[in-house]
């Protein structure tokens, strides 16, 4: 994959598709990141005379203009960040942010408006893609997390481009996770958790053959127990997939893969706050309860397991974590991956929330800024947006940078 540095972005205008769709509070940012995350590449362009034209999608405004969608917290606080004049363009395309585009010399950056505001971003619509394209010299893909569209800025807009390349973030993510895939220090551990069996599946699955340990919380824990036949009270499973769990459990055995579940669990009698609460062993769950997070003694063996590895990766919560009487085993996830000295790679909203909750954001290896885009990239699956890159200008509208 060429790398940003390849690039020759002296006094040209350089396209820098990011992902800096942040969680937001009316106009307040409340994690910001995903903008901290692609600042080295906008810095390096403004370091080299670059122009930074930047493009993201913020929420899902599904081709409406939204006002509370617009970029413009976003930009403010790329000027406060970068230190640098940042103008919000009037929208991400059209004549109005051409000429502003036009207008803007090495120094200062623009923001395109929401790309989402318009329907054919998501359609990767080839009129819109050309419309794109037209305000970059270069392309720079920085947007990771959104890696696993196949929209207008991600892929359609790529053909129009010989000189393309990923951005320092996009590159760091692609190499850590193929590292978890193609040459992890062994023992590697996986901890996975969540509400779903389903949406970890495809993950388990194509890391069977490279992972020594699985460590199950979560929701996903109880369809996985219940495949076993455990007690499970009235925990949260998903009934149409206690086969694939137990075909998975015999998968893992025959591999020689442990795929470890609670031995312990918190059941509460109601999945929210203030619902009184109590441990319960495996074997002991009452009927009338539910699980809402592992238990100390579960929390003690998946702790032993992750500074045993080599190589960690932590995708999905161990219990409602949002609820703070049900946060203690994710937290104590969060504290285990900490205190390793192996290798650690974070992915997925929620278990991102829990590591900046328990204050260890700088304590692991790499925090990935992809959540859907980090799972399929882990279920081996080919992410469009990292596709373009490598494809050939088909429609190229520059001579430069054969
Ligand atoms: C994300 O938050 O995972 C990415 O920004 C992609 O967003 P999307 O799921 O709305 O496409």
């Amino acid at each position: 994959m060429r790398l940003l540095t390849d690039l020759d972005v002296d006094g040209k205008r350089v396209f820098v598709r990011a992902d800096l769709n942040v969680p937001l509070a009316g106009r307040a940012i409340t994690d910001a990141t995903r903008i901290e995350a692609t600042l080295p590449t906008l810095r390096w362009v403004l370091e080299h005379r670059g122009r930074p034209v930047v493009a993201s999608h913020l929420g899902r405004p599904k081709g409406e203009r939204r006002p509370e969608l617009s970029l413009a917290p976003v930009a403010d606080h790329l000027r406060a960040a970068l230190d640098v004049p940042v103008t919000l363009a009037p929208d991400c395309v059209g004549e109005a942010t051409e000429a502003l585009v036009a207008a803007t010399g090495p120094g200062a950056v623009v923001v395109l408006e929401n790309l989402r505001f318009h329907p054919e971003e998501e359609k990767n619509d080839p009129e819109f893609s050309l419309w794109l394209a037209r305000l970059g010299d270069v392309y720079v893909d920085d947007a990771f997390g959104a890696a696993h569209r196949a929209h207008a800025s991600t892929v359609g807009m790529t053909r129009h481009f010989r000189a393309k390349a990923a951005g320092f973030l996009l590159a760091r993510e692609v190499e850590l996770l193929s590292k978890l895939l193609h040459a992890p220090e062994k023992p590697f551990v996986a901890v996975l958790g969540g509400a779903k069996v389903s949406d970890k599946i495809g993950v388990i699955e194509n890391l069977l053959s490279r992972v020594q340990v699985f460590c199950i919380g979560g929701a996903m824990a109880y369809t996985f127990l219940a495949a076993l036949g455990k007690p499970i009270g009235r925990s949260r499973v998903e009934q149409d997939r206690i086969g694939l769990a137990a075909e998975t459990l015999r998968r893992a055995d025959a591999a020689g893969v442990r795929i470890l579940l609670p031995l312990d669990h918190l059941a509460a009698d109601a999945p929210e706050a203030g619902a009184a609460t109590t441990v319960v062993g495996a074997e002991d769950f009452p009927a009338d309860l539910l699980g809402v997070d592992i238990g100390p003694r579960t929390a003690e063996a998946y702790r032993a397991e992750i500074l045993r590895a080599r190589t960690v990766l932590w995708n999905g919560p161990m219990g409602i974590f949002e609820v703070d009487a049900f946060a203690r085993g994710t937290l104590a996830i969060a504290d285990a991956l900490a205190a390793s000295s192996g290798t650690t790679v974070v992915g997925g909203g929620d278990s991102v929330a829990a590591l900046r909750r328990a204050g260890k954001m700088d304590a692991v290896t790499h925090v990935s800024t992809g959540g859907g885009a980090s799972l399929e990239f882990l279920e081996g699956r080919e992410l469009p947006g990292l596709r373009a890159l490598d494809e050939p200008a088909t429609e190229p509208l520059a001579e430069e940078g054969a």
